[in-house]
């Protein structure tokens, strides 16, 4: 029997990720969403994936504008991970209204004090379904200098951090 698209969610809650917000601009338009669906792809060259719904805005900007950044977000970053994730209850248009933003060498937005960003350029886009993989070469990389906060992560639900255990 084929899988449906609730159990789907049901299995994918147990997948805990890191928390991120991508962002993109078209070079008038800044848009961004919260995302666990961020992947290293490779090394040389340096490249990166993102899976974004193709229904939303920030979808629309990434492929009018051929411009990604992945921001690592931080514990602190929660509330901002939950306006980007549309669960603040405030509009689109609002999402960069908080933290401190600025476009990086693509145009994309990049937030200052993110555990690390990166800046991509966008190579290629795959339909893959309800959502699209999109590749990104990185052009610069901001890494804080040292582990400024606990990473933000996601699981089952809820919003999380990685302890390490001990050695
Ligand atoms: C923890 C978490 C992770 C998410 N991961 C993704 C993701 O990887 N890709 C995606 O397209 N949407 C993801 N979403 C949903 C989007 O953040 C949400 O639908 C957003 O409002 C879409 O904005 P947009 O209309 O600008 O595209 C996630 C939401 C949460 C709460």
């Amino acid at each position: 029997m084929a899988v449906t698209a609730e159990e789907f969610r049901q299995g994918m809650r147990r997948l805990g990720g890191a928390v991120n917000i991508v962002t993109a601009s078209d070079g008038t338009v800044w848009a961004g969403l919260t995302a666990t669906a961020v992947t290293s792809l490779s090394a040389e060259p340096p490249k990166l994936l993102a899976c974004i719904n193709r229904q939303g805005v920030t979808y629309d900007i990434v492929s009018r504008g051929r411009t990604l950044a992945v921001n690592v977000l931080g514990c602190k970053h929660q509330a901002l991970a939950m306006r980007f994730a549309g669960l603040s209850g405030e509009p689109e248009t609002e999402r960069f209204k908080d933290g401190d933003w600025a476009p990086g060498v693509t145009g994309a937005p990049l937030l200052a004090d993110a555990l690390v960003g990166f800046d991509c350029r966008v190579e290629s886009i795959l339909d893959a379904g309800s959502h699209a993989i999109v590749i990104g070469n990185i052009e610069a990389i901001h890494v804080a200098p040292g582990m400024t906060d606990d990473p933000l992560c996601y699981i089952d639900g809820k919003w999380a951090t990685l302890t390490a255990l001990p050695e």
